[in-house]
């Protein structure tokens, strides 16, 4: 097979590229290795940046998203012994973010891909890229046990940290930037009301997270040790210890219920330099992976198609490498920014297992300044709330 732009990866990064360069009339065929509905089963992020939705109205894809996200102006932190206090992105910033499961806009991304016959091959196994610095790439994979080739102008690497496309670039050409934090995420997803805002929680026994999917859903989260397993957090113990963690007028709104998904998730954060080889393009999760704690997971995976989507635009439309020579320097320059937010949330809310004395109070008075000072806070709200996506977008409204 043959053809212009070869996504590898349907998360949300692949199938939102796909979208965006179909509408410009650019053909690309999506290579997945799991099932759509393995896909579909993944439970993770869902909080949207004003920018993300503002890139999914744009295509179009928001109609679900502004019926059944639910806005906010910002996020709250409390810490124990202490008041709480509002990080106020629509006050400081006039940026608010809305919550909406990750798993629904990959649902309205596979709609919309149906809607245009997409071409995506699911359980493609194996694959391996070459010639990637050729003029035309070759990738093999295998479907249903048959060996086929797909050639192609560029790959698209959206393949999440675990895929093939990084691991192919030849060695010596990447520089990765690495960080394991000492803890993990137990998330639970439960039918329950949630707490009216996304609550972080910084208490002796460890860090907390309430956030929400809708009315009706409440998304939870608490800080383990790296050495437990989901086997270790049976409900009797989960919900007691959630509870333990929030303020008591807190605690008292949280009401238990059988999770519908619990999962531990290690925290990292990670950056490869350059998020491009020959005519390879990395993006997303295959690029760059930041702790949960700034939500800024996904929000990275759109600008970064964003940014690739409107220099391939570019390139069939004028000839020109330009915009697609400068893809990792644009790209690069919020991925950092939002690198550098989620590590020092992460610093600043969570208990390390190593932590001094000195290291525990320092934190604490990093929480007593923000608290205290209005700058500091909006500084905050502005990387919370989500920088610019640079230079225009007007490109999505040509495609949709
Ligand atoms: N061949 C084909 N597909 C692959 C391969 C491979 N070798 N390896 C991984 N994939 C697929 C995965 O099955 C997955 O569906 O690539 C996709 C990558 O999707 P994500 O991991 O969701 O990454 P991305 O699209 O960048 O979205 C980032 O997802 O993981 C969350 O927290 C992350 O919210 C962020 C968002
Ligand atoms: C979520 O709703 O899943 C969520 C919210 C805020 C975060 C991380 C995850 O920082």
């Amino acid at each position: 097979m043959k053809t212009q732009v070869a996504v590898i990866g349907a998360g949300p990064a692949g199938m939102l590229l796909s979208e965006m360069l179909a509408r410009a009339g650019i053909e690309t065929v999506v290579l997945e290795r799991q099932s759509r509905d393995h896909v579909l089963g993944r439970i993770r992020a869902g909080v949207l940046e004003q920018s993300t939705v503002e890139v999914l109205t744009r295509l179009g894809l928001a109609d679900r998203l502004q019926a059944e996200g639910h806005v906010h102006d910002g996020m709250k932190i409390v810490w124990s012994g202490r008041s709480s206090f509002f990080i106020d992105c629509a006050t400081h910033v006039g940026k608010r973010f809305t919550a909406y499961g990750q798993t629904r806009i990959q649902e309205d991304l596979f709609l919309a891909a149906d809607r245009r016959d997409a071409q995506i091959e699911f359980e493609a196994e194996d694959l391996t890229l070459d010639g990637l610095d050729s003029a035309e790439p070759l990738i093999s994979y295998r479907v249903g046990g048959q060996v086929r080739q797909l050639r192609c102008d560029f790959i698209a690497g959206c393949d999440g940290f675990h895929g093939v496309s990084r691991r192919s670039v030849p060695a010596g050409v990447l520089r990765e930037y690495e960080k394991i934090y000492p803890f993990g995420w137990l998330g639970v997803l439960a039918p329950t009301p949630p707490l009216s805002e996304i609550v972080y929680a910084n208490h002796p026994r460890g860090f907390a997270l309430a956030s929400m999917r809708n009315p009706q859903l409440a998304r939870f989260y608490v800080q383990v040790p790296l050495s437990d397993s989901v086997d270790d957090w049976p409900d009797e113990r989960f919900w007691p210890e959630l509870i333990a963690r929030f303020p008591p007028e807190l605690a008292a709104d949280i009401r238990p219920a059988p999770p519908v998904e619990k999962s531990i998730a290690p925290l990292r954060s990670f950056v490869t330099e350059p998020m491009q080889f020959g005519r390879l393009f990395l993006a997303g999760d295959a690029a760059h992976i930041v702790p949960p704690t700034g939500a800024k997971g996904l929000n990275l995976a759109v600008s970064d198609v964003t940014y690739l989507g409107r220099a391939l635009a570019s390139f069939y439309r004028t000839g020109h490498r330009t915009e697609l020579d400068g893809y990792s320097t644009i790209a690069l320059r919020r991925v950092w920014h939002s690198v550098r937010t989620s590590w020092y949330l992460t610093n600043l809310l969570h208990r390390f297992p190593e932590a001094t004395d000195f290291d525990q109070r320092a934190q604490e008075y990093e929480l007593e300044f923000l608290k205290a000072t209005p700058s500091a806070q909006r500084a905050l709200a502005e990387q919370y709330a989500g920088l610019p996506i640079e230079g225009s977008l007007a490109f999505l409204d040509a495609l949709a």
